[in-house]
């Protein structure tokens, strides 16, 4: 018998999303994208590399060109992105894996530069976009990954009017169609980490006094609207949502953020989704607003399928699910440098050392750059 029995066990998500374990990649920005921010070969052959996952959940996945924020993320909003992401979920397929898309509105966090020369982006209109025109924060209030070389300031993003937030449900809805075309299994919700709709979810970026901001029932709005525009292409099984209720990413972190989050996650549940993900580990920053928050506070509120992330290995992931504190656990970073990560946790084998982060994103000069990417060694 394994060491893992039930983090290697399967799990049905319902109908016809069966994952052979509970292992999921979590999702990850590795700039890899084509010049024209279009997924290609060499990122089909890493999430195949990867298919042995019980979910692999794609890199952040812009949804409009004011949601990219970026260098060399990709895209999925036209025809043509959808075409390219083909190659990658029929690859993963091919490897009997499943993969959903993670949509992505980078909010504040993104830069004006991403929109330099995009015709109908001139002057403001280039400006990165929240809920309310508030920096984000951060040790150095510079920013990298941009088009721009280094780091570069940090702007004050343009609150969007109330019209403006109506259409984004819209956006959403469209990059779904564009990964349901795509061939995905279904789609995440990025509402993580200080990116535009948990910069709406939280108090200390949402200042709006419409019907977005405010009450916990107002900030929901824009995030159960989407909800409710991507169930017009997927089913609720093949939908999930992404919370970071402790993290600080990003310069994120609210006073009200329990009784926020543990709200947040009884609306979501009342729409039986395939998963809701909860950045619970501190690994990746807190907020230090309090005590953290637990899976175990989630699990009371929630009855559907939860899914734990942030710092997890074999042993913890195993015995979280043994508490019955979650279905799931993602991991991150082991899969960067293990291609065959589920393999070695199955067979006891040592994993691979941890890839140095100057590996984690491409730059202007190796966009593309397979190297430290596909070539990390497989047990065989
Ligand atoms: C290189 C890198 C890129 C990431 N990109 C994303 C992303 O696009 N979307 C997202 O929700 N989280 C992103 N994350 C966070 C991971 O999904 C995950 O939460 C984090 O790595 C912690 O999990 P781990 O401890 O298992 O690595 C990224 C993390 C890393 C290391």
């Amino acid at each position: 018998m394994s060491t893992y029995p039930k983090l290697l066990s399967p799990i049905d998500l319902g109908l016809d999303l069966k994952l052979a374990n509970r292992v999921v990649m979590a999702p990850m920005t590795r700039g890899r994208a084509t010049d024209k921010l279009k997924a290609n070969d060499v990122m089909a052959e890493y999430y195949a590399q990867r298919a042995s996952a019980g979910l692999i959940i794609t890199e952040g996945t812009h949804i409009s060109v004011l949601g990219r924020g970026w260098f060399q993320a990709p895209d999925i909003f036209t025809e043509e992105d959808a075409k390219a992401w083909k190659l990658v979920a029929d690859r993963v397929h091919s490897h009997d894996g499943k993969i959903f898309c993670q949509l992505w509105h980078t909010g504040r966090a993104s830069h004006s530069s991403f929109r330099e020369g995009v015709p109908g982006y001139e002057g403001d209109m280039k400006l990165s976009v929240a809920p309310s025109a508030i920096k984000r924060g951060s040790h150095s209030g510079k920013q990298g990954f941009t088009k721009l070389p280094g780091q570069v300031d940090i702007e004050t993003p343009r609150a969007l009017t109330t019209e403006e937030v109506d259409a984004l449900p819209e956006e959403y809805r469209n990059a779904a169609q564009q990964a349901k075309d795509a061939g995905f299994d279904g789609v995440e919700i990025h509402s993580a980490n200080g990116y535009l709709l948990d910069e709406f979810l939280q108090s200390c970026s949402n200042k709006r006094t419409d019907k977005y901001g405010g009450s916990m029932e107002n900030r929901f709005r824009l995030l159960d609207d989407v909800i409710r525009a991507v169930l017009t292409v997927f089913e609720p099984h093949q939908v999930g949502v992404r919370f970071s209720p402790n993290g600080v990413f990003n310069g994120m972190g609210s006073d009200d953020y329990r009784e926020s989050f543990l709200y947040y996650a009884q609306r979501v549940a009342e729409y039986k989704l395939g998963y809701l993900h909860i950045m619970i580990g501190l690994g990746f920053g807190f907020h230090n607003k309090g005590e953290p928050m637990t899976m175990a506070e989630f699990r009371k509120v929630y009855p559907g399928t939860l899914m734990a992330n942030v710092g997890y290995d074999a042993k913890s992931a195993e015995e979280e699910i043994a508490s019955g504190n979650t279905d799931m656990v993602s991991f991150g970073r082991p899969f960067i440098s293990n291609p065959d990560f589920v393999e070695r946790l199955a067979s006891g084998a040592k994993l691979n050392d941890p890839a140095p982060q100057s590996v984690y994103y491409s730059s202007v000069e190796n966009a593309m750059a397979a190297d430290g990417y596909t070539d990390f060694p497989t047990m065989s």
